[in-house]
This record gives C-alpha cells, structure tokens and sequence, in this order.
C-alpha cells in the first residue's frame, strides 16, 4: 500500500514539492538556496508530507494552499534535521550525495539546517496558521530533545528501552504525529479527532524509526549505504538491541563484532517485527472514523504494509550471505 499512488495525493505532493523548492530557495544568499535545494532535491520518500495530504483527504479536506505549506514545511523540518543529524554524526555521504557538512563544513551546515528549520517555522506561521506554526514549533523543540536524549546516552550500556523510546518518540515519532495533527487542524477536526491522528501519527513514526534501527542490524549487506551496525559503532544502542540485551545481560560486552556475532539476527528481526506489529495494530485503531473510506483503509493499512516491505526487505538473499 503506498499513498503516493493515490491520485488526489500524487497531484498534492507535486504542488508540495513546488513549495518546498520555493521555500528553500528564498533566502537573500544564492549559496544558502543552492546548499538547501541540493539537500531538498537528494531524494526522499515523502511520507511525512504523504501522511499530512491524506490526512487533510480522510477529513474531507481538500489541499489547499494552507495544507500544500504545512506538508512542505513539515518535509523542511525533517530535511533540516537530517543536516543536523549528519553533522552529529560527521556523516559523509547521505542518499547517495555528499552531505554538507562533508562538502561545506561543518559551520556552514549548521547554518544552513538552522535556515532550514527557521524558514519552515516562518511559512508556517505566514502561510498556513497560528496553531500549525505553535504545533510545528513543539516538533522542532521535541526533534532537539530526542536527540539530546540519544547524544546522552551514547555508548550507555545502561541504556533502557524507556530511554530509548523517548528518545524516538522526540527524534522521529513527534514529526510524523505533527504531519497528522497539522492536517487535522486544517481540516477543523474536532479535537478528540486531532488526539486521534495525533496517536497514529506516532505510532506510525515509532515503527518507521525502529525499523530503520532494525534494518541497520539486518539489512542485507551493502543495502543500506553504510555497513551493519553502524548504528553499534557510533555507540546508538537502538530499541531492537536493547530488547535483545533483555534476554541476553553480556550483549554488550566487547567490541562491535563481537557484539554482532552474539546476535541472532532471524531472533532480532522476529521480536522487531512483532513489536511493531502491535504498534500498527494500535496505530490502526487510534484512527477516527473518517468521511473518505478510501483513504481511511489505506492509512489503516500503511503501517503493516510499511512493516511487511521491511520485512521482506530482511528476508532478501544478500542477507544470508552476510550472515
Ligand atoms: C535521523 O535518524 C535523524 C532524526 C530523525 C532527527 C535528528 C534530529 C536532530 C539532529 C535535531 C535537530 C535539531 C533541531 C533544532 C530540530 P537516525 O540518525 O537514526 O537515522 P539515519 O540513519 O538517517 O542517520
Ligand atoms: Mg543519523
């Protein structure tokens, strides 16, 4: 199930797109707008603005030109962030592209997500509405959170699973519950509905994350652009570890091979998968009852169908060989 093949969301993310390449391309500085375009333009799903358009849709809305913004400042925040991330992490390369800070530096890059972040918050305020802009300011607040939370526990072996939950719920899960709640505000949901999204929205954006964490164990080999366990190697000890160390006390004992050969992975990905199962059975019955069925079965279905395309993902041939 993809969102993306649905018409009326197809047609809103090319007019999502058109505003995301204005809003990144609208400082007074022609080297701000080329660095930001060239992170816009990298790739990307665009799930987060996906989810706020059918959203919007599930609602009766139609996008209008309020709910194209809150997508694409919505998608702004999130490539902002992922500079940031980069910049944290010295990353070189991201979606195949050398990262900014890699090419630029690192003050350079800083800035330039700082522009990123900022333009969003000042679109949304401009373009779309007070409550949108005090939700995705909220966001922004809880992004820097989560990943204070993961920067403090860096190479923690001491890590809990409720540490680690709250570090993605800020990371990850708080922009995708705001691609829901900024469409339900446009929408004019009531407010048990917006609650409603909002829960979804967080859910969805739990698996997302744990699944990314996941497949950085159990990816096939190569898949990912970076190699397994990188996630080990620059000290993130990850839900789908932690739930392992659970069972086994001395998993993180050692050093990162040795830490890897204790792993079963058929063992981790079974436990990932079934905990993100119930957090997509959780996410499905949070859903409000919608005026647009259509859409309604789809969002209903997107986090299992996420899950079950990670999941074959795992199964693929490269994998046993990494093994
Ligand atoms: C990618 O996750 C990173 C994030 C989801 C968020 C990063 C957030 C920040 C750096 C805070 C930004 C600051 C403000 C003010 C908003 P990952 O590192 O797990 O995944 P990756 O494999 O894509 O790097
Ligand atoms: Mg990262």
């Amino acid at each position: 199930m993809d969102l993306q093949s649905i018409p009326a969301i197809a047609d809103g993310l090319r007019k999502v797109e058109n505003t995301i390449t204005r809003l990144g391309g609208s400082s007074a500085l022609p080297a701000i707008n080329e660095a930001a375009e060239r992170v816009i333009h990298a790739g990307g799903k665009r799930l987060r603005p996906a989810l706020t358009l059918a959203t919007a849709l599930a609602f009766g809305k139609k996008p209008d030109r309020r709910v194209i913004t809150a997508a694409a400042c919505v998608e702004l925040i999130h490539a902002g962030s992922l500079v940031h991330d980069d910049l944290m992490d010295g990353a070189t390369q991201r979606r195949g592209i050398p990262t900014l800070n890699a090419d630029l530096g690192h003050s350079k890059a800083l800035v330039i997500g700082d522009f990123m972040l900022a333009r969003a918050g000042l679109a949304a305020l401009t373009a779309v509405s007070r409550p949108v802009a005090e939700v995705l300011a909220a966001t922004t607040v809880e992004l820097a959170e989560g990943q204070f939370l993961e920067t403090a526990d860096l190479f923690n072996r001491e890590r809990t699973q409720e540490s680690a939950l709250r570090s993605i719920t800020g990371k990850t899960a708080a922009l995708f519950r705001a691609s829901c709640t900024v469409a339900a505000i446009c929408a004019r949901a009531e407010a048990q509905d917006r609650a409603r999204m909002a829960a979804y929205g967080e859910r969805f954006g739990l698996i997302f994350q744990i699944l990314d964490d996941l497949l950085d164990l159990a990816a096939p080999a190569g898949s990912m652009g970076k190699p397994t366990g990188h996630d080990l190697e620059q000290g993130v000890y990850t839900l789908p570890v932690l739930r392992t160390r659970a069972k086994n006390p001395q998993l993180l004992d050692g050093d990162v091979p040795a830490i890897l050969a204790r792993l079963n992975r058929a063992e981790i990905v079974e436990d990932t998968l079934a905990y993100c199962r119930d957090l997509a059975d959780q996410a499905a019955s949070a859903l409000p009852a919608f005026r647009e069925p259509g859409i309604a079965a789809s969002l209903r279905g997107l986090p299992h169908s996420y899950i079950d395309q990670v999941a074959e993902m795992t199964r693929r041939p490269a994998l046993r060989k990494a093994i």
